[in-house]
């Protein structure tokens, strides 16, 4: 794909972090075209993108000299569009379909990937008119990058300010990998932790953030998939996409379920949830209240103990070596200790194709962070790969995986 963005600057204040934007993507090799609203123009002169991006900024649909259908042609020229700031007002008219000036007539005509981070008054933003066209955006595949919270520029402070440019850059990066390598096939990945309650306010869990899995999701369906995501409760937005479906869990018996269902019909299964292994045998209608707990507890060594059973839960991965043979089963090892060891042991015992074995003792990487650094290991060898994003992670293993005499 070519490494080309069409960066649409509007009205806001972040439009000054749009500078930055467009000369960290520019570092990176991306060919930056720059698209501003008049609005924009009154905020940050356009030399300044002019100089940061190399090139001359698209402003006006009658500018002279230009291509016959300006707008077109800029539709045509990237494979990503992300505007940032993308100000409330442009939200509203881009899920209206209003085209009346040079970067909103380039959206409509736009096919590729459209990004766009909200940047607005938090009230603005959260304005029922606004969440509105969010969903409608979203629904439409745009990805909607959520504003973050703070003090904003008027002196309110609440959710508004357009995300860091960092991470809009890793976003654009994102955006712009695609492959053919698993076209066609169809991949069920589970994600995140398990709930398994005591009762309607207490349950049992574990510190999986589901971002592994949320970016092998993201991943399948860039290189060709359908793509089943089974996720447990995470605080993650859940991913919206044409060759996706999502099933959101709690219990490790509700992921089981959903997980064998979706099985059936698939070619692939990525088990990256951290599966609670074991449930309170009793689970109670009503809150548990202090004083009957205390009375069933027992007294040792100076403390008030209290003795819970747990039965345990099925084990979902291999449930599903056991009902289908052909299917390529990729299993996560999350280890603190003797992690390559204990992984091997995992593959076998659970009849895995490969297994993804991590350091969840590190702070760095794993459960939670935005990195991880894993070593693939199959029957036939093993594979490390270094530090990096987890999608950076997550494509890596898929290429394995679809390069893999049982794929
Ligand atoms: N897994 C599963 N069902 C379970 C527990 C785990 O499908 N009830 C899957 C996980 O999604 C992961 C793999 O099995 O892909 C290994 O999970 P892990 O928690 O590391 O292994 P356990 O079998 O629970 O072993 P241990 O707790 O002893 O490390």
């Amino acid at each position: 794909m070519d490494r080309k963005v069409l960066l649409g600057v509007t009205g806001s204040i972040a439009a000054y972090k749009a500078c930055e934007l467009c000369r960290l993507l520019a570092k990176k090799g991306i060919e930056v075209q720059i698209v501003m609203t008049g609005h924009a123009c009154e905020l940050v002169g356009p030399a300044t993108f002019r100089s940061l991006s190399g090139r001359p900024v698209a402003l006006d649909l009658f500018e002279e000299p230009s291509a016959a259908v300006h707008h077109i042609e800029l539709a045509k020229s990237a494979p990503v569009f992300m505007i940032a700031p993308c100000t409330a007002d442009v939200v509203n008219k881009l899920a209206a379909g209003v085209a009346d000036d040079l970067l909103t007539t380039t959206a409509l005509a736009f096919t590729g990937r459209l990004i766009i981070a909200v940047a607005a008054n938090a009230q603005m933003y959260l304005d029922e008119a606004t969440q509105t066209s969010i969903r409608k955006l979203e629904a439409r595949g745009v990805m909607v990058m959520a504003p973050d919270s703070g003090e904003l520029a008027c002196g309110d402070t609440g959710p508004g300010r357009m995300p860091e440019p960092v991470v809009l850059v890793a976003a654009a990066e994102e955006a712009l990998r695609s492959s053919e390598a698993l076209k066609g096939r169809r991949v069920v990945v589970t994600a995140g932790p398990t709930r398994e309650d005591f009762d309607p306010v207490r349950y049992l869990s574990n510190r999986s953030s589901g971002k592994m899995g949320y970016a092998l999701a993201r991943a399948a369906l860039q290189m060709g998939a359908k793509v089943t995501l089974v996720t447990g409760p995470t605080a993650l937005p859940a991913p919206v996409a044409e060759k996706l479906d999502v099933h959101e869990v709690i219990s490790a018996r509700d992921m089981c379920a959903a997980t064998l269902d979706a099985a059936r019909e698939a070619d692939i299964v990525i088990a990256a949830a951290a599966v609670a292994d074991f449930r309170p045998r009793i689970t109670s209608e009503t809150k548990l209240k202090k004083y009957a707990l205390t009375e069933l507890a027992e007294q040792k060594e100076g403390e008030t103990v209290i003795t819970v059973e747990l039965v345990a839960n099925p084990d979902i991965i291999s449930q599903l070596r056991e009902l289908r043979e052909d299917l390529l089963l990729v299993g996560f090892a999350a280890e603190t200790q003797d992690v390559d060891d204990n992984a091997r042991q995992k593959l076998q015992r659970k009849g895995l194709d490969f297994i993804v074995a991590n350091d969840v003792s590190r702070t760095d990487i794993g459960f939670g962070s935005e990195d991880n650094e894993v070593c693939v290991i199959s029957g036939s060898g093993q594979t490390r790969i270094a530090k990096s994003s987890k999608f950076e992670v997550a494509w890596r293993l898929l290429e394995l995986v679809a390069a893999s005499r049982v794929c």
